[in-house]
């Protein structure tokens, strides 16, 4: 009657949904993460234990949200409130909004890095020339990193870039930015990173990077905080717990397959966080560097990699461009989580909600670059003495920002989706509406095993990831468990 209804907007095929999702999930967590905490963790072992992780609580969570987004086909908030009205699920898709509002702030600043590493390499400003000894140069160059992110002009000004291109993509929508980007750069992401596989196989002395990420310390698998440091990596890698993969699933036709889909997405993701450790340990090995740098992997061994290696330089840029797309194909997921809520429910048109939204969220991540900044006369705000007193230690800004986003709201928006799904919405109705183009599903065992691990399995081991992050259990190097550690 006159009022002008706008269509949803929707994927162009299931091809399109899949890459978008895979794009939001393989970002900064694969490429940077994931090898500094295998790195850290006896690789082998870690890589074991989080495989396992995927498969007991990621992928079921996966087809979760997907699956919630599919049915409502509404922002993360309304989806709650279309499949079960008038009930407070809703809140949960705050939780949602509240967390992709909070990594974002931190995920452009670290995005930023990589983009100040991208200039760097292909202006190959860190190659010094061989007057001065080996040893001082690996320095000069492992020391980039550092100086660069206590100083806060350069991040603040990359910090900026990174959000533009998160407004570009976003405020063009579903089908014309989001889908668009993502089948240009997801399959050369996959490209690039083989590339650089193939590179490093070639490098003499790489054959130990190999054997460190496949052989399994039995001892080093039995310890809880590996298991524990596994299971978040699978949630935040797999950008669960927050609502990306419903609002992502909200564009997918009804008759589309969930559990292919859930499988591909979760299979693309694990694709590249091994790729990456293809990549970056071989090399790490053959040039006797140490893979247990921890953060710094990426931003301060690996320059002193492209240094020694033939044609480095090209590589070293082929590298951070990977490193880019991934975390620009995440970041965009996460913007528009938000965004598609702002603009469905106050109507305001996308352009400007995108803007004004990554505007707000971009001034928010301005403490979290300087977070590792000393204060001084330039610059009075620097935030790197300045903990935030929490329980279990205090942190500075971007810590804080992370913890209370990965460790608090991922696994209880996480936590709460399975509850959802395994006891509110009706075991009938989660059926019916899963197995909608995928009759199989419905009567299959894995429909039954998907069931239960969401009913039972994940709230657990969900539970206990929880109570770990927040030291009300926490467990020494040794393995010994302590109560409350760092709490009084
Ligand atoms: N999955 C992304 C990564 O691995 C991060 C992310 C988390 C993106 C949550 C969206 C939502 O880097």
């Amino acid at each position: 009657r006159g009022i002008l209804y706008m269509k949803r907007e929707h994927w162009g095929s299931q091809l399109a949904f899949v890459l978008a999702a895979a794009g939001s999930a393989v970002g900064l967590g694969n490429i940077w993460k994931f090898p500094y905490l295998a790195g850290k963790n006896g690789g082998g072992a870690f890589l074991l234990l989080y495989v396992l992780c995927l498969i007991i609580v990621g992928l079921p969570l996966m087809l979760v949200e997907i699956l919630i987004g599919r049915t409502a086909q509404k922002n993360v908030v309304s989806s709650f409130r279309e499949i079960k009205p008038k009930s407070p699920w809703f809140l949960v898709g705050f939780i949602g909004l509240l967390a992709g509002f909070l990594i974002l702030s931190f995920y452009s600043v670290v995005a930023g890095w990589s983009l100040e590493f991208l200039y760097q390499t292909a202006a190959g400003t860190y190659w010094f020339d061989d007057t001065i000894s080996e040893q001082v140069r690996n320095d000069k160059v492992a020391a980039i990193f550092g100086n660069f992110i206590s100083d806060y002009h350069r991040p603040l000004m990359w910090h900026c870039v990174f959000m533009t291109l998160c407004i570009v993509v976003v405020a063009c929508g579903v089908k014309n930015g989001i889908e668009f980007w993502s089948k240009i750069l997801m399959p050369m992401l996959f490209g690039l990173v083989l590339i650089l596989i193939a590179r490093v196989y070639f490098l003499e002395g790489s054959g130990g990077g190999y054997s460190f990420l496949f052989s399994v310390n039995w001892k080093a698998i039995w310890n809880p905080k590996v298991v524990l440091d596994a299971m978040g990596q699978a949630f935040f890698s797999l950008s669960l717990g927050m609502g990306a993969m419903i609002t992502y699933g909200s564009y997918l036709d009804p008759e589309r397959s969930l559990p292919r889909s859930a499988v591909f997405v979760v299979i693309a993701d694990t694709a590249v966080a091994l790729l990456a450790g293809l990549a970056i340990f071989p090399a790490v090995f053959a040039f006797n560097l140490e893979p247990s740098a921890g953060p710094g992997l990426v931003f301060s061994t690996l320059p002193i990699v492209f240094t020694k290696m033939a044609g480095g330089r090209i590589f070293g840029t082929l590298f951070f461009a990977s490193l880019l797309i991934a975390a620009l194909t995440s970041a965009i997921s996460l913007l528009e989580v938000v965004v598609a809520y702002f603009n469905e429910e106050y109507k305001m048109g996308r352009v400007k909600t995108t803007v004004v939204l990554a505007i707000i969220i971009g001034l928010f991540g301005i403490p979290s670059a300087l977070s590792f900044v000393a204060p001084s006369a330039a610059c009075p705000l620097g935030m790197s003495q300045m903990k935030i007193p929490f329980p279990g230690g205090a942190k500075t800004f971007f810590d804080l920002v992370d913890h209370m986003a990965s460790n608090l709201c991922l696994p209880l928006g996480g936590l709460l989706m399975c509850i959802f799904v395994g006891w509110s919405w009706g075991k009938d109705k989660v059926m019916k509406s899963a197995s909608q183009g995928a009759e199989w599903f419905a009567t299959h065992p894995l429909g039954t095993i998907w069931f239960n691990l969401v009913r039972f399995v994940a709230p657990l081991i969900v539970t206990l990831v929880f109570i770990y992050s927040f030291k009300i259990i926490s467990f020494t190097n040794e393995g010994t468990l302590v109560f409350f550690k760092g709490w009084f």
